[in-house]
């Protein structure tokens, strides 16, 4: 097999763990995030453990070149990208307000703007090959019935989720499916700062990060649209979507 797979957001949590299952199964890697280190040893280690290739491309997800300057490294090491992971992403919280421009704008780039951008770059590519997977990590939040502080992040999920329906449904017809993940609690390295509000979890809501990226993997390979992880959420979600939302902001007021 000489299929790769790009994945953003490989030097940490789920993006880590789909590096580790894609190679595994013997696919070739381009890995990206900002630290080079983290990378350098993940890579090399998939590399002696599965005789793959796997190449990495430091660069901030938050910059808006930073989705040319992933394609541009791609097209010189003559590298065709077969499944894209859009996995990049950390939260936001706080009133609007009070988070500045640069800061909402930044956020939006990491989370939307570049998968959306990669997706475009790549695609075309795809459509020329008659193969193609792109799997955008959104969340469970993107069902949220109600919003208030911390909204950007279930806005830029939703965009995520709504961009991800739309590749699936335009182009399923020639080989390119697009699956939205939509994980809820998982351990990573998301919630690091925010020990008081993990251990304010009841534990039967964790997921654990590698039995996410094996979900996700097998949703997009056989051509799923959606993947909810765990039965928890996906009755959760249920709920989310019949609860009348004035019932939802009378319990939130
Ligand atoms: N963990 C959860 O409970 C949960 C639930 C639902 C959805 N998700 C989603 O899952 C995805 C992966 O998160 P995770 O849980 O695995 O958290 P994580 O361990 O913190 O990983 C986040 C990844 O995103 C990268 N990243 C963050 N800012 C970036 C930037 N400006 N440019 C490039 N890369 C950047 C980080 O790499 P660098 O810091 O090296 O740049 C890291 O590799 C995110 O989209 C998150 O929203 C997580």
């Amino acid at each position: 097999m000489n299929k790769t797979v790009l994945i953003t957001g490989a030097s940490s949590g789920l993006g880590k763990d789909f590096a580790n299952l894609y190679a595994e199964k013997g696919y070739n890697l381009v890995l990206t995030a900002r630290r080079e280190g983290n990378l350098k040893s993940i890579a090399s280690d998939l590399i002696n453990k599965y005789n793959i290739s796997a190449l990495i491309i430091p660069a901030d997800l938050g910059e808006k070149e930073a989705p040319n300057k992933i394609f541009n490294f791609c097209e010189e090491s003559n590298i065709k990208i077969d499944i894209l992971v859009n996995n990049a992403g950390y939260g936001l919280t706080g009133e609007f307000d009070k988070i500045s421009w640069e800061e909402h704008d930044t956020f939006i780039n990491v989370l939307s703007t570049s998968a959306i951008a990669l997706t475009r770059l790549f695609l075309p590519n795809m459509i020329d090959r008659k193969y193609g997977r792109v799997v955008n990590v959104s969340s469970v939040a993107a069902f949220a019935p109600y919003t208030n502080s911390g909204g950007m992040y279930i806005a830029t999920k939703l965009m995520l989720l709504k961009f991800s329906e739309m590749i699936h449904n335009d182009y399923k017809s020639r080989n390119i499916y697009s699956c939205a993940v939509c994980p809820g609690f998982t351990h990573t390295e998301f919630h690091r700062d925010m020990k008081e509000f993990k251990s304010s979890i009841p534990s039967f809501m964790w997921m654990d990060s590698r039995k996410v990226v094996e979900q996700a993997y097998e949703a997009s390979m056989s051509g799923k649209e959606i993947i909810i992880n765990g039965w928890i959420y996906k009755i959760l979600v249920f709920f989310m979507k019949i609860i009348p939302k004035w019932l939802v902001k009378l319990r939130s007021n």
